[in-house]
């Protein structure tokens, strides 16, 4: 029996938001206490076979925060603590946004999942800026840039450059998020001359390493269209996939109803298989994301192809020695098939 496992029934009465706000008022007021440091020791797994580089940035484990949970570069020293190898913060964009009315997020318990609408609420790319100039942990912290609402797509590159500017000094890392399913405009980002047009904006403006983040709704020829993009304008990673707008038939909650994107245990399986579609494609790293929630999630992804993997839904329903869980784990499969790093892991399933 964990904390967690007494806690989470007193959350999960809780509306998801409300929970989650929670969690983040207490994960923040640890940072600030000698907490952080008993955390620390409680949940990081501190081996060798754990480290991973990527995009010219170095990580203690290869099991990172998903962009939507720490929204506001709030977090990363309490997730740090956590024993997370790295942090994707935001969506981040150019303006302060306020984002769609509540309720906006949803469990579907028996399901393992989550719908979110949120919108891209967050603090606006100035504010999470300086955040980010005031933090100091020793792991990777990387960016989620989004278009801000009312930007036209046609306005979009202009729009992300600006947020890129903001954030730029403080963080590792830069992921372009092409793929919000709950923001005006967004599809639009994703074909070939929108995408041309961000990155050769962000380039130029010096973006390094810079990511591109991809729908698992994308049509085959799109991801064709996304992957030319990533050769062309050189870039550093890509992130394999955010939520979908998909329902799968096997969805048993009565919250599979609600508008939004759908993250969790549903898309484990074709995040995975889009993980291996890209990475059969390209060299460049890729980050697989969705529905990782155990060590076994984790290490599919990594022999699919990821160098890195991302959660946000499984620590709702795993909660916080999930990163621990995982590496734990993963040290056992990879010894298992005779592994002596993750790295070396990586697409052994291709
Ligand atoms: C509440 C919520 C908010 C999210 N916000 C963002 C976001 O701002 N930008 C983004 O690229 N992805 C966002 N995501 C998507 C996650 O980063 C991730 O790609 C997706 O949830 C799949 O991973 P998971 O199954 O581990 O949750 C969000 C996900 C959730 C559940």
């Amino acid at each position: 029996m964990t904390l967690y496992d007494l806690a989470k029934p007193v959350l999960f009465r809780l509306p998801a938001e409300t929970a989650h706000t929670g969690v983040h008022m207490l994960l923040q007021a640890t940072q600030a206490t000698p907490l952080k440091s008993v955390l620390a020791r409680r949940y990081t797994v501190d081996d060798d076979r754990l480290e991973t580089t990527a995009f010219g940035q170095h990580f203690p484990n290869p099991v990172g925060v998903a962009a939507g949970f720490d929204k506001n570069a709030e977090l990363p020293a309490a997730l740090a603590g956590l024993g997370f190898g790295f942090v994707e913060v935001g969506g981040v964009t150019a303006e302060p946004q306020g984002g769609n009315p509540r309720p906006r997020m949803f469990r579907l318990r028996d399901d393992e999942a989550l719908i979110n609408r949120m919108g891209l609420n967050n603090d606006g790319a100035d504010v999470v800026g300086r955040r980010l100039l005031r933090t100091d942990v020793d792991i990777p912290v990387g960016v989620n840039i989004a278009k801000t609402e009312h930007v036209a797509p046609g306005n979009a590159p202009a729009d992300y450059r600006q947020t890129y500017e903001r954030v730029a000094e403080g963080a590792d890392f830069f992921v372009v998020n092409v793929s919000c399913p709950n923001s005006q405009g967004f599809e639009e980002l994703q074909n070939r001359e929108s995408m041309a047009a961000i990155f050769e904006t962000l380039t130029e403006a010096g973006a390094s390493p810079l990511l591109v983040k991809l729908s698992p709704d994308l049509p085959e020829p799109a991801v064709e269209d996304a992957l030319s993009i990533v050769s062309e304008f050189d870039l550093d990673g890509i992130v394999a996939t955010n939520t979908t707008t998909e329902r799968p038939a096997s969805l048993r909650s009565n919250n599979r109803l609600e508008t939004g994107g759908l993250s969790g245990a549903p898309i484990e399986e074709p995040a995975t298989e889009m993980v291996r579609f890209v990475a059969r494609r390209t060299d460049v790293p890729v980050v697989g994301v969705g529905g990782v929630s155990t060590a076994e999630d984790a290490y599919r992804k990594i022999r699919a192809g990821a160098s890195l993997v991302q959660l946000y839904t499984g620590l709702v329903y795993r909660g916080p020695s999930i990163a621990r869980d995982i590496n734990e784990g993963l040290l056992e499969l990879l010894a298992e098939d005779g592994f002596d790093s993750v790295e070396e892991a990586v697409g052994a399933d291709l």
